[in-house]
């Protein structure tokens, strides 16, 4: 089996408005929201580095300097954590800053869609293999989504993309894939196509906002002519990379959650709220208690 470049850098395409999530997100960016006591992006950062992600790169837009605030240390802060031996709080800050040097931020000027976020990175990411990781979808599973996309890329090389069952009638939100022949713990991508119209998905596999791309996508992407939506899709740069190599899926099994929704946000509060130990039990019975009390 070939070796595989390793993947270094992961972009973070974090630009996004956050329209749905009004007016929450009309002051903080939609990734700086908090799933029980992390924000958002947190969770994605967290995917990467335990897929050995090393360099974190943010495609940022106005509005959004929070989030390379959150990424740096907080003198003032941390200083006053010191004075009051607050221990525990300062290695909890040290543990999640990610090392000098080891994030980078550039801009998307203009809202061009996805593709032209990816393509915001190209100078950052150069001419190496990358993982992209949508920041609002975070997922929870045993393994991580990426490490598993990691796991398989050793063995197909080329581009992996993470795919999930949806429901048949909401395909027409998502990048669909069609299916081929088994490779690995995963399969051959025979087709892409974002957003497809009611009743055209070629699979109810959707696209889950993970993505393991070489680095010639960039030039694709360029030159890419707007697609679904008015936008420059990354789906469509895809399209146009799978007529000269491999796409592979890797079939993520864990739960995903789309924290740029409402619902997908407050699932995703209450399942890894369920997760901690020191959570739980404060409400597990208030919860099954408000259930029981609805009419
Ligand atoms: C983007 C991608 C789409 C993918 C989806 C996952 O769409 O373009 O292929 O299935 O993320 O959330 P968006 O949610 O930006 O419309």
């Amino acid at each position: 089996m070939a070796q595989q470049q390793k993947i270094r850098k992961a972009v973070f395409p974090v630009a996004g408005l956050g329209t749905r999530f009004l007016p929450a997100t009309k002051a903080v960016p939609k990734e700086m929201l908090t799933v029980v006591d992390k924000p958002v992006i947190q969770y994605v950062v967290d995917e990467a580095a335990e897929a050995g992600i090393e360099h974190f790169v943010f495609v940022t837009g106005r509005g959004k300097g929070v989030i390379e605030d959150y990424f740096d240390i907080q003198y003032e802060l941390e200083q006053m954590l010191r004075e009051r031996n607050k221990n525990a709080e300062l290695t909890l800050l040290a543990g999640l800053l990610p090392k000098a040097g080891t994030a980078s931020f550039t801009r998307q000027q203009v809202p061009l869609g996805l593709g032209h976020a990816v393509w915001c990175a190209r100078d950052i990411v150069g001419n190496e293999p990358f993982a992209v990781l949508l920041p609002d979808m975070i997922m929870s599973a045993e393994k991580g989504c990426l490490k598993g996309m990691v796991d398989l890329y050793a063995q197909t090389g080329g581009n992996v993309l993470a795919v999930q069952e949806c429901d048949p009638e909401q395909a027409h939100k998502y990048g669909i894939v069609g299916v081929g022949d088994a490779v690995g713990e995963g399969f051959k991508i025979t087709q892409m196509v974002e957003k497809p119209a009611k009743g055209t998905a070629p699979s109810n596999l959707y696209i889950n906002g993970r993505y393991i791309l070489q680095p010639e996508i960039f030039k694709i992407l360029e030159t890419q002519e707007r697609g679904a939506g008015n936008e420059i899709q990354l789906t469509d740069g895809m399209l146009a990379l799978a007529k000269s190599q491999e796409f592979a899926a890797y079939p993520f099994k864990g739960d995903t959650f789309d924290c740029g929704a409402k619902d997908g946000f407050i699932l995703a509060n209450l399942a890894f709220a369920l997760q901690r130990a020191d959570i739980r039990p404060a409400i597990e019975g208030p919860m099954k208690a408000l259930l029981a009390s609805l009419k």
